[in-house]
């Protein structure tokens, strides 16, 4: 089954519960992109815009960071399901130390990559990771173009791995949304098409069974 995870960068942020309330029924999963402004050319939003928030989706917490250790403790006292963090800006042994310590917290623990980075950039990892988050933008803004190079990796990362949670992130829509399904992604994250959908029942529907 394919998991759909609004991402709420997308969202309208002065109604953030009003927005959520909207695809609360009909989404997996709820994304949260915190981002630094330094890892990417962004600056978005941390734990305290999530302390009010009342909703039964699991939290997904998408580290957008340079220093990915100083966020997590803030993340898992709010019982968030997943907290993922990028290759990036970690090596092995701190990804190893990542993992632990946000597994202690009761989450489970992802690690993300950009679209440039190679598969082997994460080799000694992937097998200690819950999810492997493959970036089809460069990550820091919704509403970009789905970049369908990176679909190789993800059959790539299926076929060695057929029970790892492969989720995908930018640019997915009704029509990208098949690709990364075919793939073998089998968690979506997608912002601009749901919340600028006139009905987004329907949008995220249509990411389920495109
Ligand atoms: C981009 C974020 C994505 C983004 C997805 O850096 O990580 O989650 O919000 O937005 P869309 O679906 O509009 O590409």
């Amino acid at each position: 089954m394919t998991l759909i995870t609004p991402s709420i960068l997308s969202c309208n942020l002065a109604r953030l519960q009003d927005e959520v309330d909207t695809i609360e029924s009909y989404a997996d999963w709820l994304q949260v992109d915190v981002m630094d402004g330094h890892f990417v050319p962004n600056l978005s939003f941390g734990a305290p815009v999530l302390r009010h928030l009342k909703t039964k989706l699991p939290l997904d917490i998408h580290l957008m960071v340079e220093n990915p250790e100083d966020r997590i403790e803030d993340f898992l006292s709010l019982k968030v399901k997943n907290i993922t963090f990028h290759a990036e800006v970690t090596d092995t042994e701190e990804r190893s130390a990542l993992v632990a310590a946000i597994r202690d917290g009761g989450a489970t623990a992802g690690i993300a990559m950009n679209p440039e980075t190679p598969i082997d950039a994460i080799a000694k990892t992937i097998e200690d990771v819950d999810l492997v988050l493959m970036m089809s933008v460069h990550p820091g803004f919704g509403g970009q173009e789905f970049m369908v190079n990176v679909l190789e990796k993800v059959r790539a990362i299926r076929e060695h791995y057929p029970n790892l949670m492969i989720q995908m992130d930018g640019g997915i829509d009704d029509r990208t949304a098949k690709k990364c399904i075919e793939a073998g992604a089998n968690n979506l994250v997608s912002g601009s098409f749901i919340f600028s959908a006139p009905d987004r029942a329907e949008a995220i529907a249509s990411l389920r069974s495109p």
